[in-house]
């Protein structure tokens, strides 16, 4: 028997798997099959202020190494998942996540402050990092406006929280990123990574863009960012000692879930292949992890978690 649970801000997950946010978790229904399904937790939809359609379709298309999507944000508006967390039965094994991602500092400002009066159990993370919003910049690419909202978002939560990163590529980056995250006590964790932003995916016969928003630019997810994903959750797993990593990326079975926790993760979210395979996939990979576990004579994720070697 193999011990799959963990813990994230201080909260216990019978096991390290859930959804990444973005994918069966905009509405209630989808969070319902989040509930239903072999996850251990579950994540809502980065929320605005205000409820928001998104892009024009088709914003999503699988590829066949992974996927791109521009979805442009569409959500209920906070108050319908802080409706959620109040109605959530926190009884329930799973811990709850919620998203939030203001379109500016002040709608995060506004969003946090409403959770934290109505004082609940659930997990926040602010998402530093969606590609997808035009003329919105991804704020986890300005490290002192990254800085400049942990400033104002930190003392408003005051408790465990996590952020959402995006992809870097440099080790100066790296470097830059965790040398202010190190500064908040609070910022229990970090969310490694969105998906790879403005890629660019073309039909070969009909030489066109495969999505419609922002001239075919969207963010590239699944098994084609993996190495990307290995490599954030790794960096920030050296450098923030007193924090955890979630892993996000490339998760097609137990070997890329295997690959993460080895790299740091403290758990793990599913994004694509659970757009494409739906709730069961959670059951799926949880088997094939704990063979992999087994097989490598592993019976908790603390016995290889952070522990790749190096040559
Ligand atoms: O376009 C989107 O809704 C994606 C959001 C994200 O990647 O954070």
């Amino acid at each position: 028997m193999v011990d799959l649970s963990t813990s994230i801000a201080g909260v216990h997950l019978p096991n390290l798997l859930f959804n990444a946010s973005g994918v069966c978790c905009q509405t209630t229904d989808d969070l319902k099959q989040m509930q239903d399904s072999a996850s251990g937790s579950l994540i809502t939809k980065s929320a605005t202020c205000a409820q928001r359609e998104g892009n024009p379709s088709p914003r999503y298309v699988p590829l066949p190494t992974g996927s791109i999507n521009s979805m442009g944000l569409p959500n209920e508006g906070y108050q319908y998942y802080l409706d959620y967390a109040k109605s959530y039965d926190y009884s329930s094994p799973k811990p709850l996540f919620i998203s939030l991602s203001g379109l500016s500092l002040a709608e995060n400002k506004t969003m946090c402050e409403a959770f934290v009066a109505a004082k609940l159990p659930c997990v926040l993370e602010i998402n530093f990092s969606c590609p997808n919003v035009p003329g919105k910049p991804q704020l986890g690419y300005d490290m002192e406006a990254m800085e400049a909202a942990l400033n104002t978002l930190a003392p408003i939560l005051r408790q465990p929280f996590g952020i959402k990163l995006p992809p870097y590529f440099d080790i100066a980056h790296f470097d830059a990123a965790a040398a202010i995250f190190n500064k908040f006590d609070d910022l229990a964790y970090v969310t490694c990574i969105n998906s790879v932003g403005n890629g660019l995916a073309i039909d070969f016969e009909t030489e066109t863009a495969l999505i419609k928003p922002k001239d075919g630019f969207g963010g590239l997810g699944g098994f084609m960012v993996l190495n990307t994903a290995l490599a954030n959750v790794n960096a920030f797993h050296r450098r923030l000692p007193t924090k955890k990593v979630i892993g996000v990326g490339g998760v097609t079975s137990g070997k890329e879930v295997f690959l993460h926790v080895l790299a740091g993760a403290s758990a793990v979210q599913i994004g694509t292949t659970l757009k494409e395979e739906g709730p069961a996939v959670f059951a799926r990979i949880l088997k094939e992890l704990e063979e992999i576990m087994e097989k490598k004579g592993y019976t908790s994720l603390e016995d290889f978690r952070g522990k790749v070697k190096t040559l």
